[in-house]
C-alpha cells in the first residue's frame, strides 16, 4: 500500500476517520459562517477530471478547494487526451507531477482504481457507476445537524438501487444505522455490496414494498430513477412508479421524519413536489453541506 490518504469509498474507512472528516466538516462550515478564513492549502492545486456531467460536485469541490487557499483545475475527457485514449494510469503519473490531489467522476469503478493506483498523489471519488461516498459524508452530516447522531436510527431508501444506495449500504455498516432498501426486483443493489454488509453484521433489510421500506423510518431519501449512463429509461420509470416518494409513503414514516435527494431531482417522478419541497425536506441543507463534506474530505486527504 502507498500509504496516500485516498478517499474512494465509506467502506475503506472505518469511523474514526469518518467522524474525522465530520469534524473537519463542521468546524470549517461554522468558521465560515462566523467570516473566519484560513488557508491552509494554499499553494496546494487539485486537478477535477469529469467524464461525466456534475453541478454540486463541480462547483463544491471548486468552491471548497479556494475557500482553502487553493487553486483548482477542471478537466473534462474530451478537452484532454483522455477522450483520445491516453490511459487513466498515465494520466495520473502526470498529474502527480503538478498537483497535490485528484477529484475524479467518471463511470467505470476500475478507471477510478486505476487513477488511484498509479497517482502519488491522494485520489477522491466523485461518483461511479458504483458509488458516490462524497455524497453520503453530506449527507450524513445534514441528518446529524437536525436529528443528532445517525447511529442506531432508520433511514428508508426507495428507489433504483444504484450508485448512492452503495454509498448508503456502506455507510449503514460503518457508522451503525439500519438501513432498509425499498427496491424493484429488477433494480436490486448490488449484491456483492449487500454481502459485504451482511458479512460485516449490517443491519440492512431488503423491502418488498416502498412502505414497508419506509414504516417508522427517521429519513426517507431517494434518487432519479434513471442515473447518468442509464440506457433503459423507459423500462425503468414502468418498473419504478410504485416506489414514487409521495405524500401518503411519507406518512408510513416516524412524524418528524426528514427526506432528502441528492439531487438533481426529477420532480413528478421519484419524488412529488409537495414532499420535495415540504417541511420535512432537508435538501438544500444536503446540498450545501457538499460544500462543506468536500472541505472536511480534503482537509483528511491533505494535512
Ligand atoms: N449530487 C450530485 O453529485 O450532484 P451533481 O451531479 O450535480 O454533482
Ligand atoms: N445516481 C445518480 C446520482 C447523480 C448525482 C447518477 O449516477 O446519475
Amino acid at each position: 500500500m502507498s500509504g496516500l490518504k485516498h478517499f474512494l469509498d465509506i467502506n475503506h474507512h472505518d469511523l474514526s476517520v469518518l467522524s474525522d472528516i465530520m469534524d473537519r466538516s463542521t468546524t470549517m462550515k461554522t468558521a465560515l459562517k462566523m467570516g473566519k478564513f484560513d488557508y491552509p492549502l494554499a499553494g496546494r492545486t487539485l486537478v477535477m477530471i469529469f467524464e461525466k456531467p456534475s453541478t454540486r460536485t463541480r462547483v463544491s469541490f471548486q468552491v471548497g478547494f479556494q475557500q482553502m487557499g487553493g487553486m483548482t483545475v477542471v478537466m473534462g475527457d474530451q478537452e484532454s487526451q483522455l477522450g483520445r485514449g491516453e490511459t487513466l494510469a498515465d494520466t495520473a503519473r502526470v498529474l502527480s507531477r503538478y498537483a497535490d490531489a485528484i477529484m475524479i467522476r467518471t463511470d467505470d469503478p476500475q478507471k477510478l482504481k486505476d487513477l488511484a493506483d498509479y497517482a502519488s498523489i491522494p485520489v477522491i471519488n466523485g461518483l461511479t457507476d458504483a458509488s458516490h461516498p462524497c455524497q453520503i459524508i453530506a449527507d450524513i452530516m445534514t441528518f446529524q445537524e437536525h436529528r443528532g447522531s445517525i447511529a442506531g436510527r432508520t433511514v428508508a431508501w426507495v428507489g433504483d438501487g444504484n450508485n448512492v444506495t452503495t454509498s448508503w449500504i456502506h455507510a449503514a455498516v460503518q457508522f451503525g444505522f439500519t438501513l432498509k432498501l425499498g427496491c424493484p426486483d429488477s433494480l436490486q443493489p448490488d449484491a456483492g455490496v449487500l454481502a459485504w454488509a451482511k458479512e460485516k453484521g449490517g443491519d440492512i433489510a431488503l423491502a418488498d414494498t416502498a412502505q414497508e421500506a419506509v414504516e417508522g423510518a427517521d429519513l426517507v431519501t431517494t434518487d432519479t430513477w434513471v442515473s447518468m449512463g442509464d440506457k433503459d429509461a423507459g423500462r425503468r420509470t414502468q418498473v419504478l412508479m410504485p416506489f414514487r416518494v409521495d405524500a401518503a409513503l411519507m406518512d408510513h414514516a416516524a412524524s418528524d421524519a426528514l427526506f432528502m435527494h441528492c439531487l438533481p431531482a426529477h420532480r413528478g417522478e421519484e419524488v412529488t413536489e409537495e414532499v420535495i419541497d415540504g417541511d420535512q425536506s432537508v435538501i438544500w441543507d444536503e446540498a450545501e453541506n457538499r460544500l462543506h463534506a468536500q472541505k472536511g474530505i480534503l482537509s483528511w486527504c491533505l494535512q
